[in-house]
């Protein structure tokens, strides 16, 4: 199929003018090989995914966001990117990528594509160019090469610790040192070198060219470093203010040039592409640079993610986010899980994170056995009380592959069937890990049926270990329940389109501090009840609501409603 060709396949209805439509758009994320898995080798693929499609249509959502399909040695699930122009050979082909692009579009459902552009893989053939070059060289001056320290160098250039544990620099054979702020398998890009920002250029214009419409760029805060000649330890690092943008490490002001480039670039089309940056950084104002209309435009906030299911938590963060967002011209992006954190069904299933000690958000807790301390049930319904309220929010909603069935976290993936670096190498130092668990949990591939290999992610086994309680929760359980999580889902998507009127909310008073309420300009009302005691119902007419209720609004449970008024 030519580029031309590729590019007319614009959603159908979408006008050229339609620049916008990112703005509150509901935002499907898919892990590509855990999601449907096409030619039954245990991996999802894109055959698998495109195979699906009907199912998204019917879900409702605007967008799908791929996380990384590239070749990859999956030492970080695919965030680890030998070439940022393929299709891994186990995901599928470029063909099979376009097929599945018109396949969306189609069914007027856009595509937004992961970007990692802070690290590549160990594999990718400039790393394997550098490795190969002397020092100095200009292949190794397209990634982070130092030397080390000690009489003979033996000793690395500085003690920073990688995020996933262990040291943050590596020996090479010639004695020099490379920087990967994540594992080892992902050397850290030169952000200063000139071809390093050209060649993503190059990647950008490759997808934007093949009709994506957007991209999700992988930890936006890092790629531009400061580093002198010699360089800060661990603790002064640790003690430097990273809220001004001098930070040597981290979301400094010269990073805005570099997606001021991307701007430009994402501008070259018509529509524009979009993009959303997964910006990890110290406030909501420094947050608000990579939001910015000439810089990514779109920032995810992650606050919502981090908050205890807590009528205060959630209103601050509202109120927060809604007021940045109006400042910065940009939209809120609401998120309660993705494929970095524990299924959030699970978490508001344990006890308060200021109660536990645990890391809000990084939820899991694991003494021994696997779901201790869980109440699933409870998690469940705060669940989808917590997914109605952010439904009605405006701004664009963010949705994990798997939310829609209320999956959680499966808890006991044997050690040695993992995946996870975070789990792999976490194990030393207790950072970053999930409470020692890792990421696997959340990226149990799907089950669409409630039996048969896989439970119809594929016709093998699955590259993580289903377990056996998968079954209920299955997409074809699901769909024929009228009162299941999925046909929840589906019911509030359809009927979400109606709240887009404008982003506007107005806060109402309800005399409970359990209990939130808001009026959207459409004229209906979202009401939470975040405690554990039913409450008086708001007059106005039923529209929809998480949990079956009656002349009162329980505990755990979101009801929209059209006001009288
Ligand atoms: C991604 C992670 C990944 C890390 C390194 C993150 O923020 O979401 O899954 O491990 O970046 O690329």
């Amino acid at each position: 199929m030519s580029t031309d060709t590729l590019n007319a396949l614009v959603p159908p209805g979408a006008s050229t003018t339609d620049r916008d439509w990112w703005r509150q758009a509901v935002v499907y994320q898919v892990y590509p090989r855990s999601f449907a898995d096409g030619n039954g080798d245990g991996i999802g693929d894109l055959t698998g995914l495109r195979s699906r499609v009907p199912y998204l249509t019917e879900l409702g959502i605007d967008a799908v966001w791929l996380s990384p399909f590239y070749p990859s040695a999956l030492a970080d699930g695919g965030y680890d990117v030998a070439d940022y122009r393929d299709v891994d050979p186990r995901i599928g082909t470029l063909e099979d990528f376009d097929g599945l692009v018109a396949a969306l579009h189609a069914e007027g459902i856009r595509l937004i594509v992961d970007i990692v552009p802070n690290h590549s893989s160990d594999q990718h053939p400039w790393f394997q160019e550098a490795l190969a070059s002397p020092r100095g060289s200009a292949a190794r001056e397209r990634y982070i090469f130092r030397d080390g320290k000690g009489e003979d160098g033996e000793l690395p250039p500085a003690d920073w610790p990688s995020t996933f544990g262990g040291p943050g620099w590596t020996r090479v054979a010639d004695g020099q040192w490379y920087l990967h702020t994540f594992a080892k398998e992902q050397p850290d890009w030169n952000w200063d070198n000139p071809e390093v920002r050209e060649d993503f250029l190059t990647t950008l214009r490759f997808w934007a060219d093949r009709g994506v419409d957007g991209f999700r760029v992988d930890v936006a805060q890092l790629l531009v470093k400061d580093l002198p000649a010699e360089l800060p330890s661990w603790d002064e690092l640790q003690a430097m203010d990273a809220d001004h943008g001098t930070h040597p490490l981290q979301d400094r002001d010269e990073l805005q040039d570099v997606y001021a480039q991307w701007r430009e670039v994402f501008e070259e089309y018509d529509t524009p592409r979009v993009a959303v940056a997964e910006a990890h950084v110290s406030t909501p104002e420094r947050r608000a640079r990579y939001a910015s209309s000439a810089s990514l435009g779109q920032a995810f906030n992650f606050d919502l993610m981090w908050a205890d299911f807590d009528a205060s938590s959630f209103r601050s963060v509202v109120e927060a986010d809604l007021e940045q967002s109006a400042r910065t011209g940009s939209s809120s992006t609401w998120v309660l899980s993705n494929h970095d954190a524990t299924r959030h069904a699970t978490r508001y299933g344990l006890p308060p994170a200021a109660d536990t000690g645990r890391k809000a958000g990084t939820a899991w807790m694991l003494e021994g056995a696997p779901r201790a301390g869980v109440d699933l049930q409870l998690g469940t319904r705060r669940a989808r009380a917590a997914t109605l309220f952010l439904l009605g929010l405006p701004g664009s909603a963010y949705l994990y592959q798997g939310e829609e069935l209320g999956l959680h976290e499966v808890g006991d993936i044997p050690a040695d069937a993992r995946q996870d670096p975070a789990f792999l190498r976490c194990v030393e130092t207790q950072e970053w890990s999930h409470d020692g668990l890792g990421r696997d949990g959340c990226r149990v591939p799907l089950p669409w049926t409630s039996e048969g290999p896989s439970f119809g992610f594929g016709t093998g086994s699955a590259h993580l270990p289903q377990p056996a309680w998968f079954a209920q929760y299955s997409v074809e359980a699901e769909q024929a329940d009228p009162g299941s999580t999925l046909s929840l889902y589906r019911r509030a998507l359809r009927l979400r389109h109606k709240l887009q009127t404008s982003e506007t909310l107005e806060w109402l008073e309800t005399g409970h501090e359990d209990v939130l309420r808001f009026r959207r300009p459409n004229g209906w009302e979202i009401v939470t009840n975040f405690g554990t005691e039913p409450v008086a119902l708001p007059t106005g007419q039923f529209v929809l609501a998480s949990d079956p209720i009656e002349d009162q609004l329980p505990g755990a449970t979101t009801v929209w409603l059209r006001s009288e008024s």
